[in-house]
């Protein structure tokens, strides 16, 4: 194992911090253990330096979807610090919230009443406080992930596993009251059959459907209309996740590009750039329980979140960011789908959105492979995984550079798998897969 400054304080976070981060998908472990660098000193554009000062360029999440722009982007900085040099939390609020909140409802012009938050996880968490305060039910219908939250995962309650399939395996229900079994419901996405199922058995009863418009692919002709039609005969409250997709497809949701208006809309992630916003839209209808129910905090208050998100919005319009990282995604898709072909390697490339990139090996070895990429792009200088968030700083000189790692890369990994020879080559333990205990 290196001796050096990056693995050695990650190697001092598993004695005092359990799950050695605050964030699952920042965990050195996903990607590949005991090399992936935990931690940066500096980031700029789609550039990361480590605290050894070992450079990298960001060919995977990119601030887990976070930064759409790039890191540090110099205009959200500049917005950022004019509000911290004036003074970013007051006893008074933010001015900044009331124009956000109309810029967020011209944009989506079926939204009529705007909520803040901080976090993605928590903004979901008030979607469905409200989305329950208006109807006054309690029930709720899910598909796909929506972060750590009690009403979330209650969903595991029930027949232990619901969850399964649903973005990240192993999320166990520890800690969540079993009084919540059976408030939670799941679904697959384009799953008719299951979703009427639901609807009949218990759509009276819903307080929402909560999903994401899309993921990685457009919905099945018909899906997202029978989920509004069904949840609007029962009186459920649609809700979409705009979290991840959100500004990526289109400017604005993705449910926009869609053509389909739900009842409330949330958003976090890519809405700062990098600064914590969130924020949840609805109808005038949808949104009355925000009057009725409780929902209040301290740093909802602070300035620099909504000054972040204007100067993002302003930029995502201005640079047309989802044409940008479409383009990027597609040129690294083909790279990866060339040299497999040339390298002999057996992959997946290429079926889905290219704003969220990836692909998988088809190799029973896969997770030892997967293991083996990262690991020879970190040793060439790149935070390379299976999958890559494009920012609007890729360009194609860094495509370039990442096409070459890839074509080296993959013609390494054929001649090891053709040696059969696979662990003998891996400097740390394979990455994990799941949520699971570390220390
Ligand atoms: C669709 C979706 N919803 C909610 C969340 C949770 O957001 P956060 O990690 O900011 O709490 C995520 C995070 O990956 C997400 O992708």
């Amino acid at each position: 194992m290196e001796n050096n400054k990056t693995q050695e304080l990650y190697r001092r976070a598993k004695m005092i911090i359990p799950g050695g981060t605050q964030l699952l998908s920042k965990r050195p472990e996903m990607f590949a253990p005991d090399q992936w660098p935990a931690y940066f000193s500096r980031a700029e554009g789609c550039e990361v330096w480590d605290l050894d000062g070992k450079h990298y360029y960001d060919m995977a999440s990119n601030g887990i979807g976070a930064c759409l722009l790039g890191f540090n982007d110099r205009d959200i900085s500049k917005a950022v610090i004019r509000r911290i040099d004036s003074g970013s939390m007051c006893t008074l609020n933010p001015p900044e919230e009331v124009e956000l909140a109309e810029l967020l409802c011209d944009i989506h012009p079926w939204a009529e009443r705007v909520r803040f938050t901080r976090t993605g996880g928590e903004t979901a968490s008030v979607a469905i406080r409200i989305a329950r305060a208006t109807t006054d039910r309690s029930m709720v219908a899910v598909c796909g992930y929506h972060g750590w939250q009690d009403w979330y995962l209650a969903a595991n309650l029930g027949e232990s596993d619901a969850l399964r399939g649903h973005h990240l395996p192993g999320l166990e229900p520890f800690g969540v009251p079993v009084e919540l079994r059976n408030t939670t419901l799941t679904f697959k996405y384009n799953d008719k059959e299951e979703f009427k199922k639901i609807m009949d058995a218990y759509g009276d009863k819903l307080a929402a459907v909560i999903m994401e418009p899309c993921r990685y692919n457009d919905p099945e002709p018909g899906f997202l209309e029978l989920v509004k039609e069904s949840t609007r005969k029962y009186g459920a409250l649609l809700i979409f996740d705009e979290i991840t997709i959100g500004w990526r497809l289109t400017y604005g949701g993705a449910h926009l590009k869609l053509g389909a208006s739900p009842d409330m809309a949330i958003f976090a992630k890519a809405l700062g750039n990098g600064h914590p916003i969130g924020a949840v839209i609805g109808t005038k209808d949808a949104m009355e329980g925000a009057h009725k129910s409780f929902i209040s905090s301290t740093y909802w208050t602070e300035s620099v979140g909504p000054a972040a998100a204007l100067a993002t919005l302003q930029k995502l319009k201005r640079v047309k960011a989802y044409e940008h990282v479409a383009y990027i995604g597609s040129l690294i898709t083909k790279q990866w789908r060339k040299c497999a072909h040339t390298s002999g390697l057996s992959i997946s490339a290429g079926e889905g959105y290219p704003c969220l990139a990836h692909f998988s090996f088809n190799d029973e070895n896969g997770e030892i492979l997967r293991t083996l990429y990262t690991q020879m792009m970190l040793e060439r200088g790149f935070l390379g995984t299976l999958s890559i968030y494009p920012t609007v700083s890729h360009n194609e000189k860094i495509v370039e550079k990442y096409s070459r790692a890839i074509e080296e890369v993959f013609n390494n990994i054929a001649l090891l798998v053709k040696k059969g020879d696979l662990t003998a080559y891996l400097k740390g333990p394979v990455a994990h897969s799941g949520f699971r205990r570390l220390n």
